[in-house]
């Protein structure tokens, strides 16, 4: 008896269909309702009761050998079509888009706007060794402006380090390039900061370096005139005095955004105006430290916080959200 269901489970098993009527001469042989499994079943009763398990297993596997034999065979022999099967008049599922973070949004349009002033991008890693991110830049050890950016530094090796801006893309551009040289450097730098609504610990520079023969401060001032004329539409601007190590003379550049609304009020502390970046001259250290001749060349230099410049065109009041990928904050930058 048990003999004979594995035979029957070889020839289902080894079964096929040339055509419709084929299969449903299988389909009544077997399931029909004096069928081969029907009649199995029905002698159940009669199976010694030591065999009973044995047979009881055997007979479900067969079985469940023909239902897969039929369903995998009737599949070739579907007279459906596609637009019988499915509803065509179904809605389709949504399509959803992705976009950019407003970070690459508002990078790309300021890059955009130095390369049609023939700047290019320049890259460099973002963990630095200490003489591009600090000596190069006229920041020996033990200078006291180390101090304005608080530094991570890797424990085991006090040479190697996060970036605290992107001079650091800079400095190695500078060494390996010959004037002129009119690169762009964007990126991601760290600082070890509280983080706070105004302030993050990660955040995004991108920094302009302009090296020739006689560049003067009109044709930064001239530069960055232009700029804020095409990104913020404003072109009222105002240098004031400043300090870094890296620029001699130094600036810091406000924009004149006026005092129109309640927002322009609060946003400029009642003054209407809006400090947006650093800037200067390149200190004649900085170009000797990286092998160009002071003497005959001069540049300027300028940098500027990408997320302070999105909330400003975005009227966003908290840094933080910028890295919190929050969907319903994306969602909204997905057109721009
Ligand atoms: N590197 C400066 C900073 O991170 C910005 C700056 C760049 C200032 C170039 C002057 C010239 O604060």
């Amino acid at each position: 008896m048990l003999e004979k269901i594995d035979e029957l489970l070889s020839e289902v098993e080894g079964f096929t269909a040339g055509s419709k009527d084929e299969l449903e001469q299988f389909r009544i042989r077997y399931n029909g309702k004096k069928g081969v499994l029907n009649d199995l079943f029905a002698a159940f009763k009669e199976v010694p009761n030591e065999q009973k398990k044995a047979y009881g297993q055997k007979i479900n596997t067969l079985k469940q050998a023909v239902a897969s034999k039929l369903e995998d065979l009737s599949a070739g022999f579907s007279t459906e079509t596609f637009a019988e099967r499915e509803d065509l008049t179904r809605p389709g599922m949504p399509l959803e888009l992705g976009g950019r973070h407003p970070i690459n949004l508002v990078k790309n349009k300021i890059v955009d706007i130095f390369k049609s002033i023939g700047f290019t991008v320049a890259d460099g890693p973002e963990i630095e060794d200490d003489w591009h991110n600090f000596t190069a830049l006229n920041l020996p050890e033990y200078h006291p402006a180390r101090d304005m950016q608080d530094t991570f530094f890797i424990e085991q090796n006090p040479d190697i380090l996060l970036r605290t801006h992107t001079s650091s893309v800079q400095a190695r551009y500078m060494e390996q390039n010959e004037p002129p040289i009119r690169i762009l450097s964007p990126g991601r730098v760290f600082r070890n900061e509280a983080v706070s609504a105004r302030s993050h610990c990660i955040f995004h520079q991108i920094e302009g370096l302009y090296i020739d023969e006689n560049v003067s401060f009109a044709d930064l001032k001239q530069t960055i005139q232009f700029f804020t004329t095409e990104l913020f539409g404003k072109s009222k601007i105002r240098m004031r005095p400043s300090y870094f190590p890296f620029t001699e003379p130094s600036a810091e550049v406000d924009v004149y955004w006026g005092l129109n609304t309640e927002t322009d009020y609060r946003i400029t502390k009642g003054t209407g105006w809006l400090e947006i970046m650093g800037c200067g001259m390149v200190d004649p250290a900085v170009l000797k430290n990286v092998g160009i001749d002071a003497d005959k060349y001069s540049g300027y230099a300028f940098g500027m916080g990408i997320e302070r410049i999105v909330m400003l065109l975005y009227q966003m009041g908290d840094i933080r959200m910028f890295f919190e990928n929050d969907l319903r904050m994306l969602k909204q930058f997905r057109a721009l």
